[in-house]
């Protein structure tokens, strides 16, 4: 038990490491809350800062969410516990890393949406539920350029993927965990929706459009 919470106090400070917050102040001197969507994630680097802040905000992010269920993996905590058991802490871990990555300490509480840690999370405990999120992801941005109502459908075809998937349906926990990461990801980009509505949403371009 010892152990098992040290794992989701790992997970909680890895996500609280607030990678756009500390690019943008080492590297641009500027705080990202204070700037475009306001938000600290990948997109709003894009849109403030450019490709070259962006992608390592996301690899950051990304990794945080990785490494808190991989390191799980690696203690070989099945050894001690159940298969059930350490889905389970798994699970925990996500959220706390999560958790972290919205409110991290390191950055006043006030961080980003969650999205790239979790996939990086769910990457690390079943890659093919993260890679069908991630063509749904893809694809809405190609057709909407709203990187917000993408995450958002990724988000909620998150439950739906893991309901038809064979390993994960053997995980009632799963299931469940991925029902509240919807809502949870529809809670954070509750200021997107607000836009979206106002048709006040800027948009995103991975590739930009050719002037003609
Ligand atoms: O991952 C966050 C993204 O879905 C929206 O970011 O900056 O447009 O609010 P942003």
């Amino acid at each position: 038990i010892y152990t098992a919470t040290t794992m989701i106090i790992i997970a909680y400070l890895l996500g609280s490491i607030p990678s756009a917050v500390w690019i943008g102040k080492k590297y641009y001197g500027i705080d990202i809350r204070e700037h475009g969507s306001k938000n600290a994630g990948t997109t709003n680097m894009l849109r403030v800062l450019g490709r070259r802040a962006a992608l390592p905000v996301f690899a950051l992010d990304f990794l945080k969410g990785f490494v808190a269920v991989t390191i799980i993996e690696l203690m070989q905590y099945d050894d001690l516990i159940g298969q059930n058991d350490l889905i389970n802490l798994k699970i925990v871990a996500v959220f706390a890393a999560v958790l972290g990555h919205i409110f991290p300490i390191f950055a006043g509480f006030r961080g980003g949406k969650g999205v790239a840690t979790l996939v990086g999370a769910v990457t690390g405990i079943y890659p093919p539920v993260a890679l069908l999120c991630f063509g749904v992801w893809l694809v809405m941005l190609m057709v909407s350029h709203y990187v917000s109502l993408a995450s958002m459908v990724a988000g909620c075809c998150f439950p739906v993927f893991t309901l038809i998937s064979p390993k994960v349906n053997g995980s009632t926990a799963f299931v469940v965990f991925s029902f509240v990461i919807a809502i949870l990801l529809i809670y954070t980009h509750r200021k997107n929706i607000e836009r979206l509505k106002a048709g006040t949403e800027s948009k995103t371009f991975i590739w930009k459009p050719r002037r003609v």
